[in-house]
């Protein structure tokens, strides 16, 4: 099975962003997020594409909807995440592809963290006001290792520090 990426950025409150917007501009965790999903299929909820305003390119976009017949220029509708995992795995054996990424929001990371092989953390030390949430990290499942540390700067409004998590060995 081609493993299955999350990726998120979280302030230290959980907070992933608010009124269907991010809630932070960091400039540096972009350039790093584009280079974990380029070329990959991006797997995201219909609310979260449409607070993107334009399909990511060089990806294919895959959008999650319980609206049947919507349809979304530049990207691929799914009526369930169980149909987009299925599209995203189709289209990893077409282009070569690694790896498929999830990509939010809220709704859809609480569903496909069961299906996650690897997250892709971005730490953001800022607790800000929001009104969606990424799950908990439960680190009896999660282990993490550090990736990098940014501290805040005229792109980055907050520091924030980069973790990837794996599936912890479990002991006999
Ligand atoms: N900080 C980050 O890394 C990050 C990343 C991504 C997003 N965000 C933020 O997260 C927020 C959006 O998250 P959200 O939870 O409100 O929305 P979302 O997860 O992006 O999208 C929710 C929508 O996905 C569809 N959906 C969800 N589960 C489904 C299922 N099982 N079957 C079919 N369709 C399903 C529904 O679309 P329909 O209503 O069309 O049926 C639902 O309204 C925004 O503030 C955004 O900026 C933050």
């Amino acid at each position: 099975m081609t493993p299955v990426l999350l990726i998120a950025a979280v302030a230290s409150n959980g907070v992933i962003g608010r009124d269907n917007a991010l809630l932070w501009r960091l400039k540096s965790d972009m350039a790093g997020f584009r280079a974990a999903t380029l070329g990959k299929p991006v797997v995201m909820g219909r609310k979260t594409f449409e607070s993107l305003g334009r399909p990511l390119p060089r990806r294919l976009n895959i959008v999650v909807t319980r609206h049947p017949g919507l349809s979304l220029a530049g990207a691929v509708v799914a009526s369930g995440l169980d149909v987009a995992l299925a599209v995203a795995r189709a289209e990893t054996l077409r282009s070569g592809a690694t790896e498929i990424v999830v990509m939010g929001g809220a709704e859809i990371y609480a569903q496909a963290m069961a299906f996650a092989d690897r997250l892709l953390i971005t730490h953001v030390e800022a607790a800000p006001d929001g009104d969606t949430f990424f799950p908990l990290i439960d680190l009896s499942v999660w282990a993490g290792r550090d990736i990098s540390a940014h501290p805040a700067g005229p792109v980055d409004d907050y520091a924030f520090r980069v973790v990837e998590y794996r599936r912890a060995a479990r002991s006999a």
